[in-house]
């Protein structure tokens, strides 16, 4: 349903109402919500409706993350599409003559609508609204404007009652109520629901969620009559759902709460193998040449590492064109390891980039048998400008080699064994994704004397032109790449990082900051950047430059102290 925005308020620091006109009639309860697309984003983002009156819908939200900062940016005159009267809201016929409604945080919006229906119903209204300070207090005056009794608490006692939404509902002056109503966070539920009758009362619920109509169950909680959706069931539901509620599923958090910025600067710098990298950021081999093209765009001593284009014994030309396929937020790649041989790049493309980089040197070497293996690792290892060597078991496009190596847990470990046995220099071994356990492979790997893991390659994908029925890309398969890989590489990350005492470099569909600390907070001690390099030469730099404003954004002092976080125990 498309609807227009007419206007666009800020009422706090991170809270806005914005105001749309479309078709309403959808919606038959307040507490009920919408479901909205917000361009660039894959998922709707649900947001409870504040106000009706005939086609006109208000909407309360929070700035929290990249759905709701790109709302807070909209402007009027945009036209916008809603999954509209989603969800069961609050039964105004349930009170007999006096609400009580409490509200938290972006809890107090549905709240609203509520107000003013039980008003006009001729029904007394008292609310009780919290926020964490003065700051942030939206909406009380509206509520007295409507006729309601309203308490304020506030965390920090800035205004109102000191304290919670519990604390102003004690006042005399929100006693004698039949029936009461709440929205807010879980926790605070969960005190009114000790704190008040749970005969008497309806909560709404928040919950994460994929669809908003009742489809994927992806909002599923547990209750006193079974399983329910929160958006179809829900979100209200009878308060009774507050007695011995269980919570949802939501991990706690493992960074410490009350961590404080040390000195001006967060630490970038990262360790692999002895080897200092002055940040985690290592362009990934194959999308970054020999650093030449990118030089002449900025300055690689920038970039904590190289990886440089994958070297075989041999020059090879790689496969026939098209080689290149684009996908949802990705591409498919069927380059098949070209570049000029082992002799060349380590006798004349190694020796020029160190003409002009002092970072971390990563050769990443292919093959055909271990013995091509062993040869080109060796050329490797015998070349002043190379830190680590990097054997990439994992290429799917070429036959006869490659992947075929890193889909065994016993080949893999077999290369390992001999290109270890063959060289002095640190040896990272690059694991294919396309592989049911990746644990076994990299602990393979590790018995057999890597150094360390890089994960992931890329994963076999296709695309087929629907004009012409035939494979985009002339090798028909091929690797994909980019954003869309991103959590595979990170669960890959994640399972691989604890199994193994080696360290890893993450790698796969990375193209931000946050992206970096993602994937070392599953266990990454460097980050590799691939396909990201080929839609913005810049990204590379731009992840640098952001790093360390995210770090203090995020109060982290060391990046190094955030490795493996997601499991580690603190
Ligand atoms: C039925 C319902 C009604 C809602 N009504 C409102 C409202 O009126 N006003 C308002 O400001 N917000 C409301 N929300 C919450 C709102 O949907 C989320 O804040 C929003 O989807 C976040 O999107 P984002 O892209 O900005 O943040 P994301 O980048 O998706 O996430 C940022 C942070 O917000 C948290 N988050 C995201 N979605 C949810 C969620 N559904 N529940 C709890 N935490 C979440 C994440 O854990 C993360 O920490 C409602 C949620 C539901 C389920
Ligand atoms: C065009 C292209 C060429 C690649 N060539 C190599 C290569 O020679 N050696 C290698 O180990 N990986 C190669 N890769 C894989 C990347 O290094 C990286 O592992 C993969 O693309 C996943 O990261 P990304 O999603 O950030 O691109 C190549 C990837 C692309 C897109
Ligand atoms: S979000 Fe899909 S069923 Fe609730």
């Amino acid at each position: 349903m498309k609807f227009e925005i007419t206007s666009i308020t800020r009422l706090t620091d991170t809270v806005f109402e914005m105001t749309l006109r479309g078709d309403c009639s959808a919606f038959k309860m307040p507490g009920q919500f919408v479901e909205i697309s917000i361009p660039g984003l894959y998922l709707r983002r649900p947001i409870s409706v504040c106000d009706i009156e005939g086609n006109r819908l208000t909407l309360v939200f929070k700035t929290v993350g990249k759905g709701t900062e790109a709302m807070a940016e909209m402007t009027p005159g945009t036209e916008i599409d809603l999954l509209t009267g989603l969800g069961k809201g609050f039964d105004t016929t349930r009170c007999n003559e006096t609400a009580l409604l409490a509200g938290g945080g972006v809890g107090v919006p549905p709240l609203y609508l509520l107000a003013r229906k039980l008003i006009a119903d001729g029904k007394k209204v008292k609310v009780a609204l919290g926020f964490n300070t003065a700051d942030e207090i939206f909406y009380a005056d509206k509520f007295r404007e409507l006729g309601a009794d309203v308490e304020v608490a506030t965390v920090d006692g800035s205004a109102g009652v000191k304290g919670f939404v519990t604390d102003a509902i004690r006042k005399p002056e929100m006693q004698g109520w039949d029936f009461w109503y709440a929205c807010g966070p879980l926790p605070m539920l969960s005190a009114l629901g000790r704190e008040l009758d749970c005969e008497n009362g309806e909560v709404s619920m928040e919950e994460r969620m994929g669809c908003g109509f009742g489809a994927c169950m992806g909002c599923t909680i547990e209750t006193p009559w079974g399983p329910k959706r929160v958006c179809k069931d829900g979100p209200v539901f009878d308060a009774i759902l507050m007695k011995d509620f269980k919570g949802n599923g939501t991990p706690a958090p493992t960074l410490p709460r009350d961590r404080k910025l040390e000195g001006d600067e967060p630490k970038v710098a990262t360790e692999l193998c002895g080897f200092q990298l002055k940040n985690p950021i290592v362009p990934a081999s194959g999308t970054f040449g020999f650093g030449q093209e990118f030089s002449e765009i900025y300055d690689l001593n920038i970039l904590g590492g190289i990886s440089i284009k994958g070297t075989t014994l041999n020059p090879r030309f790689g496969n026939i064109t098209p080689r290149i396929a684009e996908t949802p937020d990705g591409m498919i790649n069927s380059v098949g390891l070209q570049n000029p041989g082992a002799k060349e790049v380590y006798s004349h493309e190694v020796p020029e980039l160190r003409k002009i980089y002092s970072g971390c040197v990563v050769a990443n070497v292919s093959g055909f048998s271990i013995e091509e293996y062993v040869e080109a690792c060796r050329m490797a290892d015998a070349c002043e400008g190379v830190d680590i060597i990097e054997v990439n078991v994992s290429c799917p496009n070429v036959h006869n080699g490659g992947m075929a190596f890193g889909t065994s847990a016993q080949q893999a470990a077999e290369v390992t064994h001999a290109v270890k046995a063959a060289v002095k220099k640190p040896v990272f071994i690059k694991l294919s994704p396309n592989v049911t356990d990746i644990v076994s492979i990299a602990k393979a790997c590790e018995e057999a004397g890597a150094d360390g893991i890089t994960l992931i390659n890329t994963l076999l994908g296709m695309r087929i032109n629907i004009n012409t029925g035939s494979p985009v890309i002339a090798n028909r398969m091929g690797g994909f790449s980019g954003p869309a890989v991103f959590p595979v590489a990170v669960r890959m990350v994640y399972q691989v990082a604890q199994a193994v005492k080696i360290p890893v470099m993450g790698c796969g569909g990375v193209s931000t900051a946050e992206d970096v600390v993602e994937m070392m907070m599953a266990g990454a001690s460097a980050v590799q950047v691939g396909s990201a390099n080929l839609v913005d030469p810049l990204a590379c730099k731009k992840i640098a430059d952001d790093l360390p404003k995210l770090l203090k954004k995020l109060k982290i002092n060391n990046i190094k102290d955030i490795i493996g976080i997601s499991w580690r125990k603190m």
